[in-house]
């Protein structure tokens, strides 16, 4: 039956890590997380059971928290383990990235050890193409190009910070340091107003997370660098943030009882 629903429904969209399809009222969108996991560009792949369940959850658990202090998401509710129920939105086609130290393309690009804690968030901005391999571009090329008004980036800017202190924060409570971050921005509509919200998703494939003491990887770069178990990670980070009870992604095999 559940299959059945889902054959019917339209999608609009699929990317590498989730599916939208039509929302039951207009002006909404489901958001279907897979199991996929992709990096450098999708030349790396693999199917991670469980990813997409935990990822739904933690970006429920991220978007909620920031619609609770006033910072605007597309988030609308949690559908079921794979799905969530979003306020479609017309997507600004950059990457908005964070740093709070030194990592990654950063690290490569000015020679700059990673984990150096930087003097202040660096702001960066990737153009959405991948056939491009989405990349940095600067505000004089979003101007020219057309991609976002400066309202807009006014708009993209203060959401970024804003995202970056909740989530830092909700991080260190945990004992893990939000090393950096990315995040897509959308424009919904109400009535004639127009207004730029937090979109797509924030999970730990879409942040580095560090663990504290440790410096243990608990993001994508467990799957990029080959490090471990991806869910392994992904599951610390959601029972630390008592996100999720145990083991829901492996769930035991119903036992007989005689
Ligand atoms: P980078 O150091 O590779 O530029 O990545 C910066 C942050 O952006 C990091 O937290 C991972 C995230 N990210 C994505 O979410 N999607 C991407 O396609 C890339 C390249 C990075």
């Amino acid at each position: 039956m559940e299959r059945d629903r889902m054959a019917r429904r339209k999608k609009i969209y699929e990317g590498k890590a989730k599916i939208l399809y039509e929302g039951p009222e207009p002006g909404t969108i489901v958001q279907y997380f897979k199991d996929d996991a992709t990096a450098f560009n999708a030349q790396k792949k693999d199917v991670i059971d469980g990813k997409g369940v935990l990822n739904n959850r933690l970006s429920e658990f991220f978007m909620t928290g920031l619609n609770n202090i006033g910072v605007p998401t597309h988030f609308i509710r949690r559908l079921n383990m794979r799905e969530q129920l979003v306020r479609s939105c017309e997507i600004v086609p950059l990457e908005i990235i964070v740093r709070n130290f030194a990592a990654g393309s950063l690290s490569t690009r000015l020679g700059i050890e990673e984990g150096t804690p930087l003097p202040r968030p660096i702001v960066e901005y990737c153009y959405k193409d991948d056939k491009l391999g989405d990349p940095l571009v600067t505000e004089e090329h979003i101007a020219a190009f057309g991609w976002a008004s400066q309202q807009d980036m006014d708009d993209i800017l203060s959401l970024a910070l804003r995202v970056n202190d909740f989530l830092s924060g909700v991080m260190m409570a945990v004992g893990i340091r939000l090393v950096d971050f990315k995040i897509e921005c959308g424009r919904v509509y109400d009535g004639d107003f127009q207004r730029m919200v937090v979109a797509d998703e924030i999970s730990p494939d879409s942040c580095r997370l560090w663990d504290m003491e440790t410096g243990q990887k608990l993001d994508k770069d467990v799957f990029r660098r080959d490090l471990g178990s991806l869910s392994d990670a992904y599951t610390e980070v959601a029972r630390r943030l008592g996100v999720m009870p145990k083991n829901t992604t492996q769930m035991a095999k119903p036992k007989l009882i005689n």
